[in-house]
């Protein structure tokens, strides 16, 4: 696993035992969610299960990681946190769970403060980070028990009912009884999420969770995200890799050297109204087809061989087909296209998404 960069503290929230008890044991094979343990109303704001306000981060060398991150991440969301190598997403997720003490901002999570309310909180995330936090001597089912164990919120009689159906929703009942050391990366990323999952929660932190695992793997985590979204919890779920979770989500905030560039619905991500209508029709036809194009107030981008591409603008596409089918175009093919997430992202920090560092 990777190594962590300024603290020590293990990866999982399950070490910070609070007060609040847990609801009953999941039924084994899967691990459900059911209506996590309501928090105490913090400060009133229901809908946010995380806002950030100014948050920053300057580190010792006095690099600014973070710097003035007003995260908004709605209840229920699956929240794509992505960035390129470098941009702040782990020292922004450290900050949300209190393993990272901010330089100045303000953290709420689940409607209470962080890191003032950690204890009363962090029984409800579950969080996958970098970081140490298993022993590598023991098997996985082994670390599993003793995370659990550490877990004062549990009652310790259904531990290994939740290890092994943690170990089954991420595929590692087969391997439960291999050494930590002896797991590959993605072995080791699936455990991960095996800790996070020991218990319902209401917020799910998962830091770079495909990271290590192959097409098939990543395809798991996907589901396995969708899946508890369904149930009810909010993910926050963070990647330099777009196309890997930019499926599952429904909101999405972009970073770029420690700035949030962008956030918002999914949808509005990639804006509609930035929308370019592809027009296929015969070589000679095409002057014709953009005259029809523009007589509909559509800005005409290009007109080549085989059609015409325009800016549609608010116009539906339905009306484009028929101006042009009444004035005799012979429409071939006619699409819609949206800037994909890809797009806005480059343009938004000029950087692919797979810049190592
Ligand atoms: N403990 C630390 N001390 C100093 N600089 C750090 C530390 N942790 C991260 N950084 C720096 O902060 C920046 C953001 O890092 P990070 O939050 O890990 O980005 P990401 O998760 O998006 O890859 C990087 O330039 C990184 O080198
Ligand atoms: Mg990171």
């Amino acid at each position: 696993m990777r190594q962590a960069g300024a603290v020590t503290r293990p990866p999982t929230a399950e070490h910070t035992g609070g007060p609040v008890r847990a609801p009953s044991a999941p039924a084994a094979g899967r691990v459900t969610s059911p209506a996590p343990v309501p928090l105490p109303a913090g400060s009133g704001d229901d809908e946010a299960a995380v806002r950030t306000t100014g948050l920053t981060k300057r580190f010792r060398s006095g690099q600014v990681a973070v710097d003035h991150v007003d995260l908004l991440v709605p209840r229920g969301a699956v929240y794509g946190f992505l960035g390129p190598n470098g941009s702040g997403k782990t020292t922004t997720i450290r900050m949300l769970l209190g393993l990272v003490r901010p330089t100045s901002g303000e953290v709420q999570v689940l409607g209470a403060r962080m890191p003032e309310d950690a204890d009363r909180v962090l029984p409800h995330v579950g969080a996958l980070v970098e970081g140490p936090g298993f022993q590598p001597y023991l098997s996985a089912r082994a670390n599993l028990a003793r995370i659990d164990a550490a877990d004062r919120t549990v009652d310790p009689r259904t531990s290994r009912a939740r290890a092994e159906a943690a170990l089954e929703r991420v595929g590692l009942s087969a391997a439960a009884d291999k050494r930590f050391r002896q797991y590959s990366l993605g072995m080791k990323q699936r455990l991960g999420l095996a800790a996070a999952l020991l218990r319902p929660r209401s917020l799910l932190v998962l830091d770079e969770p495909t990271n290590g695992l192959d097409p098939q793997g990543t395809r798991e985590v996907r589901t396995l995200i969708r899946e508890l979204a369904a149930d009810g919890t909010t993910v926050l779920v963070s990647s330099h890799l777009l196309a890997e979770i930019e499926q599952v989500c429904t909101h999405i905030g972009i970073m770029s050297r420690g700035h949030l560039v962008r956030q918002g619905a999914r949808a509005e991500i990639a804006d509609p109204s930035e929308a370019r209508v592809v027009v296929t029709t015969p070589t000679a036809q095409a002057p014709a087809a953009s005259a029809v194009l523009s007589g509909l107030g559509l800005t005409v981008q290009r007109t080549t061989d085989t059609g015409v591409e325009a800016l549609l603008g608010d116009v539906p596409p339905a009306q484009v087909t028929a101006a042009l089918v009444g004035a005799g175009v012979d429409v071939e093919g006619l699409a819609v296209r949206t800037p994909s997430l890809e797009q806005v992202f480059v343009e938004l920090t000029g950087e692919g998404f797979d810049v190592a560092r």
